[in-house]
């Protein structure tokens, strides 16, 4: 049975932290200018329902880093798009490829891919969880600031996929997250559910920053939420991380966003492009956590 990688509940805390530790020394190596092709004639295929900057070009890269291949499928461009199901495309990849990564609107479709796969699927975002960005996330938080475990993290803004994948997280790996978050655009229920005491809700943005170790936020209007953007530009006007809001955080506070990020919206130019903020590196860290989950997969 393959293992997939389609929530953070699918590894335990010791295999997550494994994992960022693995992730460091990749880098570490790759910036020394070790090669290490442990993928030889390995293929990822990569199906992207919705646009990708970093995913597509973290794992691909990943992929020729460790001497495999990746694969890169539309709808517009596959037989995906004139209706051929994802279930029968899984069947079929699977038999072909090593490993396959999708990016899919409906969270349910990557878990009927892995159910239908033979071979390891990793979610790179749904509209429910982004796992593979909180690796990265935490990855870089540890370097900095070492284990999270006890610390204050501040959600401040929509309750969506990354938001659900911080709740996971916070879960696993005993950190407490305190959302700032409209009632109309709270994160998933079941989700808040399974992480019990590792979530809090407070009222507004000052208060779940105060004291926080790491300050996060995401865009207003995810992937396919455009029309609703104008609603939720509003709804979320008193929701925007700037230099007071990060002011009542730990001196020490990091600021972390997904990217792409809107400046002016959702983050001010000031604290995306100041001090605290790690985003950059954040970024870059996708390369290298996700080499350590593709390795750990295929191991
Ligand atoms: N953060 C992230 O997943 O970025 P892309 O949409 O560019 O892949
Ligand atoms: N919440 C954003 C994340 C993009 C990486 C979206 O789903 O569009």
């Amino acid at each position: 049975m393959s293992r997939h990688y389609l929530s953070e509940a699918d590894l335990s805390a010791n295999e997550f932290r494994r994992l960022l530790v693995r992730a460091e020394e990749m880098k570490a190596a790759h910036k020394s200018g070790e090669i290490y092709t442990p993928f030889a004639n390995k293929t990822l295929a990569m199906i992207f329902e919705k646009s990708s900057t970093r995913t597509r070009v973290s794992f691909e890269t990943g992929m020729t880093q460790l001497g495999g291949h990746a694969i890169y499928l539309s709808p517009k461009d596959s037989q995906l798009g004139r209706g051929e199901p994802l279930e029968d495309t899984a069947k079929v990849l699977s038999q072909m490829v090593d490993m396959v990564m999708l990016r899919t609107n409906v969270h349910q479709s990557v878990v009927n891919f892995a159910a239908n796969s033979q071979v390891p699927v990793i979610n790179g975002l749904t509209d429910l969880l982004h796992p593979c960005q909180l690796l990265a996330d935490m990855q870089t938080f540890f370097a900095h600031r070492g284990d999270i475990s006890g610390a204050i993290v501040a959600w401040v803004g929509d309750g969506n996929n990354v938001c659900n994948s911080y709740i996971n997280t916070a879960n696993l790996l005993g950190f407490t997250l305190r959302i700032a978050c409209p009632t109309a655009y709270h994160p998933d229920e079941t989700l808040l559910a399974a992480a019990g005491d590792a979530v809090e809700f407070v009222e507004t943005p000052m208060d779940a920053c105060r004291d926080a170790a790491l300050v996060v936020t995401d865009v207003w209007s995810s992937m396919g939420q455009e029309a609703e953007q104008a609603g939720r530009a509003a709804a979320f006007a008193d929701y925007q991380i700037d230099s007071k809001l990060m002011s009542v955080a730990d001196k020490d506070a990091l600021f972390m966003h997904c990217l792409p990020a809107h400046r002016g919206e959702e983050v001010t130019a000031e604290v995306i492009d100041g001090k605290q903020s790690v985003v950059w590196e954040e970024a870059g860290n996708r390369l290298h956590a996700q080499k350590a989950l593709m390795e750990f997969l295929l191991a």
